[in-house]
């Protein structure tokens, strides 16, 4: 396993791959790598000729107000975890050279960004869609896999692909979850032990909409309540939305058509969490 710092040597990389016909996966994260992480890794290492997976907190992502100074960090954890998946290039740029003095240039990918995630995360999708864009960049890959965890960003990025033309398949894997179904997530680790212990109620909710709409259920109103409705049985979790939009457009629905995701962000004490179910 090879690990990179430089801009420079990992487009090297990649130039030698594209020209050599071999394929690339790519696996972009924010580090402190979980399950959910290690499969896209497992799965870009067996589609692919070599893997690539990224660490790099973006900053641009983060709101002011927001965790991104304490967003956790394990480097030496997350080189291991890479080895046993059979990463062949570990890629860890450096903040200023991601962001030069007098960086100016940002993705906005608009429509899909104004509804769940986009309105309470003001620039948020801006600093994902700008990085992943500096990322296929520098990474060149022929496949990126990106989890169903973060439904909205899987959204967004594809729109980006589509709308720029960009030279790589968007993969998009299962949420991997802990065994009591809440989703794996970095943020997990902020949970205090009561708070971990009233988390899967998240997913519980999610899962409870879906027995209603297996059953029949086709009002978006009424499978929202009942997501809704099982959270409020759990004080420690506030919710924040829970929202029935179409799976491609993100456009809010009344009647569940095919195609159909529910998500969810809720507050945990300080930690925010997120998670969604496809109906
Ligand atoms: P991060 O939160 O580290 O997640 C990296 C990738 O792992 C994303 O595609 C995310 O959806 C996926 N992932 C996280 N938890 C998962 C789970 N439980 N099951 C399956 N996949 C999971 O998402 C980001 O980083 C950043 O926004 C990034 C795309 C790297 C841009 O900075």
């Amino acid at each position: 396993m090879e690990v990179i710092k430089s801009i420079y040597e990992m487009q090297a990389f990649s130039r030698g791959m594209r020209s050599a016909g071999e394929t690339t996966g790519f696996v972009p994260t924010m580090g402190y790598l979980h399950e959910g992480h290690m499969s896209l890794a497992r799965e870009a290492k067996a589609d692919n000729a070599k893997s690539v997976l990224s660490i790099f907190v973006n900053p641009a992502q983060f709101g002011p107000s927001e965790d991104f100074a304490a967003y956790p960090r394990d480097m030496a954890g997350d080189l291991e975890k890479c080895e046993r998946a059979f990463v062949d290039v570990v890629f860890v740029p450096d903040a200023r050279e991601m962001y030069p003095d007098g960086f100016s240039t940002h993705v906005d990918v608009a429509g899909v960004t104004d509804v769940m995630e986009g309105i309470r995360r003001p620039g948020h999708f801006r600093g994902v869609a700008t990085v992943v864009l500096k990322l296929f960049n520098i990474v060149m890959p022929n496949r990126a896999y990106f989890g169903q965890k973060d439904y909205q960003q899987t959204v967004v990025i594809r729109r980006m692909a589509r709308d720029l033309n960009l030279d790589a398949e968007v993969v998009v894997m299962p949420t991997v979850r802990e065994p009591d179904g809440l989703a794996m997530s970095s943020r997990n680790a902020y949970l205090s032990p009561p708070e971990r212990a009233a988390a899967p109620v998240i997913c519980g909710a999610l899962l409870e909409a879906k027995r209603l709409y297996d059953s029949g259920e086709r009002d978006a109103g009424v499978l929202a309540r009942r997501a809704r409705e099982v959270m409020g049985k759990e004080p420690m979790v506030e919710l924040e939305y829970a929202e029935v939009s179409d799976a491609e457009t993100l456009a809010p629905l009344r009647e569940v058509t095919a195609g159909a995701v529910l998500a969810v962000a809720a507050r945990i004490g300080k930690t925010r969490l997120i998670d969604n179910i496809l109906l």
